[in-house]
């Protein structure tokens, strides 16, 4: 067996209407001042308020940034951190998805260590102290409230990662209530990105190991066999539960087994065109799949029968087809879109975009089949009319 380091967060509270219970956990800090880090989508929505209410009941002053974007650029972090700090902030709560968690744990990490953004990008260069930090997902999801890292938008449209155990934060706490409402489509893509996760730990090159491949499964089997029930009824708890849960183990899986050729054919596609992180993933997935079989073939057959239980008399080869035709199923059944075309990338966009996937060397390494230029030109190429979902590996 690989030697193997593991890290996830030391605390986790996974309980329907946890967030309301942040007071308390707030308080184990002995927090006064409490900067809120969420998004105006998810503030209106109303899926702060019991947070709000309880830390306000609880006597702390609470200082609210809600201009959290999709993909977080560069200059929100900075602002919230100057906010963090002129407001003497002593504990970060993020309630959010991937974007306003990435925002927090950033700006709980810069406000406290004094260390600048641009120094930090990368693996283990962050090693100053960070503000208490306190995670609450909205969606099921990017799994960041158990991974130390954080993703971000430079001024150059790439997006770039902050990868660090100080990322990681104090508490996970998981209240599946907060993703009853989530949309379809938004529950599909983020949906989708979080099998992502669990597959690409799954195949993942160098740091692949088994407590990573028990999370992967578990996580796969959680997230496939409640997708189709969370995109049609949302409302269904126990469904939204699983899927939280999925998140979750898929985010540790991949936090210690990192994601590849799907994340970083995807980046460049968020980055430029302003397309949501899982749908972004959900477009290249087949393509990137496909690509992968002649290396993943043994793999994807282990994962077959965790997504369709019929795969398990199938061949090898057999059963590597069939589990990438399975995710190509799900993302019909989820209603999400099969072509690049659909969200605004043009033929004339795929040199751009085939360069800039070539930049995520982090991700690329982790890929069970080395990919170049015009691998990605070529799985770009498929997707820009939604041909890899409909073609037969
Ligand atoms: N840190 C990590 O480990 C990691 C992993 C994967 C992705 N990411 C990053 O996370 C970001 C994507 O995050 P995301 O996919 O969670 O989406 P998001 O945070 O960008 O949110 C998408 C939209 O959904 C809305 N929303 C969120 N929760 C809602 C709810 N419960 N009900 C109604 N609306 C809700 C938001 O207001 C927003 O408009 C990207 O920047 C991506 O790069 C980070
Ligand atoms: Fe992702």
């Amino acid at each position: 067996m690989n030697p193997f380091t593991f890290q996830v967060p030391s605390n986790i509270l996974f309980e329907t209407g946890a967030s309301r219970k942040v007071a308390g956990l707030a308080a184990e800090f002995g927090a006064k001042r409490v900067l809120l880090v969420t998004d105006k989508g998810v503030r209106n929505a109303g899926l702060t308020q019991g947070a709000e209410e309880a830390l306000q009941a609880a006597g702390c002053n609470l200082v609210i940034f809600d201009d959290v974007v999709a993909d977080p650029p560069w200059n929100v972090v900075e602002q919230a951190v100057s906010l963090c700090r002129e407001e003497r902030i002593d504990l970060v709560l993020s309630i959010g998805g991937g974007s306003a968690l990435d925002t927090a744990k950033l700006v709980a990490y810069l406000a406290r260590s004094g260390d600048r953004l641009d120094d930090v990008y990368g693996v283990g260069l962050a090693k100053g102290q960070r503000l208490p930090l306190l995670l609450v997902p909205t969606t099921a999801g990017t799994g960041s409230e158990v991974t130390p890292i954080a993703i971000v938008t430079t001024p150059t449209s790439e997006k770039k990662g902050v990868v660090s155990p100080r990322l990681l934060p104090d508490w996970a706490i998981l209240d599946p209530e907060l993703t009853l409402g989530l949309p379809p489509h938004v529950t599909a893509a983020t949906g989708i990105d979080a099998m992502v996760h669990a597959i690409e730990a799954y195949t993942s090159r160098h740091k692949k190991n088994p407590m990573s491949d028990q999370l992967a499964r578990q996580a796969l089997a959680l997230l496939s066999q409640n997708i189709r029930e969370v995109c049609t009824n949302g409302q269904n708890l126990e469904a939204r539960s699983q899927m939280l849960l999925g998140s979750m183990l898929a985010g540790m899986a991949f936090a210690n087994a990192p994601v590849a050729a799907v994340h970083a054919l995807a980046y460049p596609i968020g980055a430029l065109f302003h397309v949501p992180h899982g749908l972004s993933n959900a477009l290249v997935l087949m393509g990137v799949l496909r690509f992968n079989l002649p290396a993943a073939e043994k793999l994807y057959a282990e994962l077959a029968p965790i997504v369709d239980p019929d795969a398990g008399n199938l061949s090898v080869q057999e059963a590597g087809r069939h589990f990438v035709d399975s995710l190509g199923a799900i993302c019909r059944d989820c209603k999400v879109p099969e072509s690049l075309a659909e969200v605004g990338v043009r033929e004339a966009d795929l040199s751009r975009l085939s360069e800039d996937a070539m930049k995520q060397t982090r991700l690329l390494v982790n890929n069970p089949r080395e990919v170049a230029y015009a691998d990605a030109y070529a799985i770009y190429s498929e997707a820009l009319d939604g041909k890899s979902r409909s073609v037969a590996a």
